[in-house]
């Protein structure tokens, strides 16, 4: 059995959750889940990032201590996570003691080792950004970006964690591991910052200009660079969990790439002797009706709403169908409603309430066996299980007679095209459907027509079956109702937890006789027509 640590960001709390946040914790999630299901050991961090300016000026303008605002702000990405149905094993919120105590050891260590030191500094610097800026970050027209906010330039003593001893480190690592980034265009894109010389990083901030921090363990004068506190959150979580460093995934937005995660977080790791990460993912970024999002002008999806409104699956299944792993991608309500009518509801919702229905009618509710022997099935039966077997191997991948690994689109992060292949499997299932037209067969006489009506109703519960075990990583809810209505009960364990998984999703994927028997539910409703928004 392997382990497997996945991490999303830590999200900052100085605002609600919002649709980035909702999708990066369900894409993590889908991953962790389909880890699971393969079998692995899976310890899956989320978290909450708490220090730093705008934390600090966002609770001001409310008026309370920075710590009472953080401990609200956080409930509310807790909630979201428990909303979400994310099945994190971890929540960590950087003001907790176990991050606080091994922040500044880390630290200590570091300036023990000499790989910190103490410098004036004259520069340029962004309230805003909480960074010191350089003449490369200005405008062409010498200008500073919007995104910097007031810019001014200050001098002041600061220390300095000497990321350019490692530049040259880093780039023999980025070479050797070429998959260190996906998608991989990105690992480029890590190259070329680093192809200039780096600056050693300021760790540091003046109490007088920010208090709400981790205070230095060897100049209390000073708290921690937020950045530096926040990318250690991935080390705390599992410092008594023997065998989960390395992490095996961290998985990030585009913007924080370059050069918090691929620059700062390994070097940090490389100096303390600790191995950096195995793998970083870069998903693109959402926009809402073709625009940025952004609270002040209301372009904005608040996710539990939203969840409570379609149903929790029906976002989950839009997230991650709708966006190709790494790149950007927009949401509109129409385009919701668009996938949920046509692909929820028409097909999968269809597929569910035929096999119902036509089970309860003709079979008395008991799932038959099927009556024509496998080996003389009718080309129609032959085509619907060498769909699905097709279907399992491009999603969870397979071992070929040699035993070598092909990896399936879960397992490189095509969700999206996995997701189209599903459902059109189930579209497959339902034309077989209409073809057989049991309805028809059921008003025969004729003992074949009987045979071959038996053999299509444990056909079509059994793709089903198969079906809702491949959709369980994005939609675990809607697969627990499908098994449900199956009278099913899989056999491999996918709940979270570091308990050992005795099943994984192979004895699951094999096509079979097992639902034979089963009384199946009198209906289920799995996607309701939305309510209207009051
Ligand atoms: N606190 C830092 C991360 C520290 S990790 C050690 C941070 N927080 S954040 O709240 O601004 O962003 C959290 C995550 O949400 C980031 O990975 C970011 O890319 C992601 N998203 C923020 N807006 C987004 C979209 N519009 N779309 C998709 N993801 C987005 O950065």
């Amino acid at each position: 059995m392997k382990n497997f640590y996945i991490t999303t960001a830590i999200d900052y709390v100085n605002g609600s959750p919002h649709l980035g946040h909702a999708y990066e914790k369900v894409l993590a999630d889908v991953i962790a889940r389909f880890r699971r299901l393969q079998g692995d050991r899976v310890f899956f961090l989320t978290g909450v990032d708490e220090h730093g300016q705008k934390v600090q000026q966002s609770a001001r303008k409310r008026g309370i201590p920075p710590q009472q605002f953080c401990d609200e702000v956080s409930e509310e990405f807790r909630a979201l996570c428990a909303k979400l149905n994310i099945s994190n094993d971890d929540f960590i919120r950087t003001t907790e003691p176990r991050h606080k105590t091994l922040v500044r050891a880390l630290l200590q260590r570091l300036f023990d080792q000499g790989e910190i030191y103490r410098a004036e500094y004259r520069g340029f610097y962004s309230t805003r950004q909480e960074q010191f800026l350089q003449d490369k970050d200005r405008n062409p027209d010498g200008t500073w970006p919007e995104l910097y906010g007031e810019v001014t330039e200050i001098t002041e003593s600061n220390y300095f964690f000497k990321l350019r001893a490692y530049q040259e480190w880093l780039v023999g690592y980025l070479k050797e591991n070429e998959n260190f980034v996906f998608p991989r265009y990105r690992q480029k894109q890590v190259l070329e910052f680093l192809a200039e010389p780096l600056n050693d990083l300021c760790i540091s901030r003046p109490k007088e200009r920010l208090e709400w921090g981790i205070p230095l363990p060897f100049d209390e004068n000073y708290v921690t660079y937020v950045w530096f506190d926040a990318l250690v959150n991935y080390y705390t979580a599992v410092v008594d969990k023997p065998g989960f460093w390395p992490a095996d995934l961290h998985v990030i937005g585009k913007d924080i790439l370059v050069p918090p995660h691929a620059v700062y977080w390994p070097i940090m790791l490389k100096a303390l002797g600790l191995e950096p990460p195995r793998a970083l993912l870069a998903h693109g970024w959402w926009s809402i009706n073709g625009k940025k999002m952004s609270k002040s002008t209301g372009n904005f999806v608040e996710p539990v709403a939203f969840a409570d409104q379609y149903g929790v699956d029906a976002l989950r299944y839009f997230l991650i169908r709708e966006m190709s792993v790494g790149q950007d991608s927009d949401f509109s309500q129409a385009q919701f409603l668009a996938r949920y009518n046509s692909e929820l509801a028409n097909n999968l919702g269809n597929l569910v309430n035929r096999v119902l229905n036509m089970t309860n009618r003709f079979a008395g509710g008991i799932i038959p066996a099927p009556e024509v022997d496998e080996g003389a099935f009718e080309q129609d039966e032959q085509a619907l299980r060498l769909s699905w077997g097709l279907v399992c191997k491009h999603l969870i991948g397979f071992n070929d007679e040699s035993g070598k690994r092909y990896p399936g689109a879960y397992e490189k992060f095509e969700f999206h095209s996995a997701l189209a292949s599903l459902f059109e499997s189930f579209a497959a299932t339902n034309t077989y459907i209409e073809k057989r037209a049991p309805w028809k067969l059921g008003k025969s006489t004729a003992a074949s027509d009987r045979a071959l009506l038996l053999t299509s109703l444990a056909m079509m519960a059994e793709a089903l079956r198969i079906g809702a075990t491949l959709l369980r990583p994005v939609m675990p809810g809607t697969a627990d109702k499908i098994f449900a209505a199956l009278g099913h009960t899989p056999h491999a364990t996918w709940d979270p937890g570091l308990n050992d998984k005795k099943e994984t999703i192979m004895n699951e994927l094999t096509w079979g006789t097992r639902l034979t028997g089963n009384k199946v539910a009198e209906s289920a409703i799995l996607f309701p027509r939305p309510e209207p928004k009051k």
